[in-house]
Formats: structure tokens, C-alpha cells, sequence
């Protein structure tokens, strides 16, 4: 029987299955992972730093069956491509495809001495891609956990998590952080997460936002330059903690004050870049530190001026705004009602996310979408967000 999720048809997709795939006697089992935003804390996770994100209701279905004839075949209802790939090829890169997410996730498996022997899956997303809200990773662990299951490895999801994040750094290679892979498979529902990146302790906090609504913009301005800009703050990052050790006895920028960096700031007379960087993220991790206890206690107000400042970092420290997510900032903080804006996510393009007053989100949508469209001639797609849960099985 088929459990109803926001914006799925699960028997209408199970046709699909078939009609690509075939019937036989093997069970065709069906599985769910979120997309995930990220409230406060960005580029702070690959540096041992903490981030405060929810599960959205949202991300990607995964159809799945085993087959046992070592084949290994991957279709999307969202792009129109069917690949079919012998045991010999998947432990290698397909060209530049979004199934190399999954085969990230299936040589992961293989890695560790399972006998995946063969899978038929059929994937279904709906939330946007390119858009900052972690399509890829809601991909990766929802591949992990379905295999996991299908193939009785009795992994923990922690390791799900882990083998996720492998497959995204080693395979696809991006060096993000673990926090989509996190928030994707442990989010609850109406709850985001406290998330220390380094240690992995975490605590689920209530989004009680009575009055307030979350509410994400899609720039829907195209991400180029994502992934190599992307590994660029890495790297840039790494530069910073190699000289910060020269006097500090640190191992991650996540331990860094902004005291100690100001005190340090000679070491970076020749890498500007690097300090900025560096003090993007301590003062990052201070928000999210900040911002945590205002959502516990009430403080709205507070909490949207922690957002603020952190889009500002992100723009002016970290140089990961564009110009049109700048214009959607500007156009929101000039709302009625509206007490927090910033990008979220990796930037380059993508969503901002939004904390306004419940009954401004009608006038909202109307007001910035056609600002924003008047000042860059792209049109933006908005979503009112529900934190949901992480990672199920959802059908028989
Ligand atoms: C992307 C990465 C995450 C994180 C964010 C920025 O979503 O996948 O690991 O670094 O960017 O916070």
C-alpha cells in the first residue's frame, strides 16, 4: 500500500518503474529522503563548525529493486536519461551526470566487501536542483539508506551519513562538509537540527514559530562556477589554519576565537583573502551559538538579526553572494513584517531564506518577486517551508 508524501504519486511512479524497468518477481521497495535548509551557519561545516538546519518536506524519491544480474540501471522521472552500467563500470565517473551521486553511494558499498549485485532505480525529485537545498545529498543518502536495507547490510545511519559524504567528496568531488548528509538523514519533523560538525553532537531543537513563517526564495540564477568556487573557500580555509598553527595550538578554524584571530592578525600580512575567510567563519560560529538559544526563548527579533549579519559575512567576508541574491536580500529586508533574510546554502546563486511575520508571507511573495524581477530580469520561485523528517522507507 502506498503511504501519501507531499507532491508524489508513488503509484503512478511504480507504473513508471515497470514500464522502464519491466515486472519480475523481485519487490520493487520505495524510499524518501528530504531536502534540507540551513536556518544559520553556512560554510562553517567543512572547518569543524557548527550549523542549525531543518529537513524540508520536499526531496527525493527512490524506487528500488535488486536484481542480481549485475546490472546496475538508473532513470529519473526529472531528467530524460536511462543508464545501464555493468559491474565493471560503476566504480568509475559517468561523464558529468547526477548519477554519479548514486554510484558514489554504490561504490561506497562495494568499498566496504558488500555484494551489491545488481539494482534497478528509478528516481523522482521535487525539490529544485542548483538551488542551494541539498538535492544531491536528499540523492546520496536516500541511495544509502535504501541499499542499506535492501541488501541487509545492517549499517548504523551515522555510517550512511559518512558513506554519503565519501561519495560526494571522493567520487563526485566536491569537498563539502557533513552537514546536508547530516541534516538529510536525521532531520525530524518540526525541529532543525544543532549540529557541531566536528564532534557530531547534536541536538534537535523545536521550530516553534507561532506568528512567524519560513519562507525560501529561489534566485533561479544559474550556479556555473559552484564547485570549483566551492573548493577554492577550502582550500582558502586550510590556508588560514596553517598559519593560525604556526602560533595556535589548534587542529580546525572551528576552535578558532575572534579574539585570538584578531590577535593573530599579522600572520595573514600576505593572504588578505585567507583572513577573511577565517573571520567569516569564527564569527559564523558565534552566530549560530547566538542564534540557537534566541529561537529557544522566543527572541524572533533576535534571531532574524543574527540572519542578517550572517548574509553580510557571507557577501562581504566569504564572497559567496551574487548579485541577484543580494537583490532579493535588499528587496525582502524592505518588507513589512520581515525580521531575517539571508542567502543559505553553498551561495553562487540559489535560495535565501526568509523569517517573516505569518500573515505578511501573500504580500511578501507579490512585493520581492516583482522587485526582484524588475531589477534583474529573473523570475523567483518562493516556498513556504515545513520542517519535515529525515530518511524513510515510505511504500510496502
Ligand atoms: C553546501 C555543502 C555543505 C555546506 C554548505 C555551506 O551545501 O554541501 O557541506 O558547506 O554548502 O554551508
Amino acid at each position: 500500500m502506498a503511504i501519501a508524501l507531499q507532491g508524489f504519486n508513488l503509484d503512478r511512479l511504480l507504473e513508471r518503474f515497470h514500464q522502464k524497468f519491466g515486472n519480475n518477481d523481485h519487490p520493487v521497495k520505495q524510499f524518501f529522503a528530504p531536502g534540507r535548509v540551513n536556518l544559520v551557519g553556512d560554510h562553517t561545516d567543512y572547518t569543524g563548525g557548527y550549523v542549525f538546519p531543518c529537513g524540508i518536506d520536499t526531496g527525493s524519491l527512490l524506487l528500488i529493486r535488486r536484481t542480481r544480474d549485475e546490472q546496475y540501471r538508473f532513470a529519473s522521472t526529472n531528467f530524460d536519461m536511462f543508464a545501464q552500467l555493468p559491474k565493471e563500470q560503476i566504480n568509475q565517473k559517468y561523464g558529468d551526470n547526477w548519477i554519479n551521486y548514486p554510484l558514489g553511494v554504490v561504490d561506497q558499498f562495494i568499498q566496504r566487501g558488500f555484494n551489491i549485485d545488481g539494482i534497478d532505480c528509478l528516481f523522482s525529485g521535487n525539490v529544485p536542483n542548483a538551488a542551494g537545498l541539498s538535492s544531491s545529498a536528499s540523492v546520496e543518502v536516500v541511495t544509502a539508506f535504501a541499499i542499506n536495507k535492501l541488501f541487509d547490510c545492517q549499517l548504523s545511519l551515522l555510517e550512511l551519513v559518512k558513506m554519503s559524504l565519501a561519495a560526494e567528496n571522493d567520487f563526485v568531488g566536491m569537498q563539502c562538509g557533513i552537514m546536508d548528509q547530516f541534516a538529510v538523514a536525521m532531520a525530524q519533523e518540526n525541529h532543525a537540527m544543532f549540529l557541531h560538525c566536528e564532534t557530531l553532537e547534536h541536538r534537535q531543537v523545536p521550530l516553534s514559530l507561532d506568528n512567524y513563517a519560513i519562507v525560501l526564495a529561489n534566485s533561479n540564477q544559474r550556479r556555473e562556477l559552484n564547485e570549483s568556487a566551492y573548493n577554492e573557500r577550502v582550500a582558502e580555509c586550510e590556508r588560514a589554519l596553517h598559519l593560525l598553527k604556526q602560533r595556535l595550538p589548534i587542529n580546525t578554524l572551528g576552535e578558532l576565537s575572534a579574539d585570538d584571530l584578531e590577535a593573530n592578525k599579522a600572520l595573514f600580512h600576505d593572504d588578505n583573502i585567507a583572513y577573511l575567510r577565517a573571520k567569516h567563519v569564527t564569527t559564523e560560529n558565534s552566530r549560530v551559538q547566538a542564534a540557537v538559544p534566541a529561537l529557544e526563548q522566543g527572541k524572533m527579533e533576535l534571531f532574524g538579526d543574527i540572519m542578517n549579519a550572517s548574509h553580510d559575512s557571507l557577501r562581504d567576508a566569504y564572497h559567496v553572494s551574487s548579485d541577484p541574491l543580494d537583490q532579493l536580500v535588499g528587496a525582502a529586508r524592505s518588507q513589512p513584517g520581515v525580521i531575517g533574510s539571508r542567502l543559505t546554502g553553498a551561495g553562487f546563486g540559489g535560495c535565501t531564506v526568509n523569517l517573516l511575520e505569518k500573515d505578511q508571507c501573500d504580500a511578501f511573495i507579490r512585493n520581492v518577486g516583482n522587485t526582484y524581477e524588475a531589477k534583474t530580469g529573473l523570475t523567483a520561485d518562493f516556498y513556504i517551508i515545513h520542517p519535515g523528517a529525515g530518511v524513510r522507507q515510505v511504500g510496502a
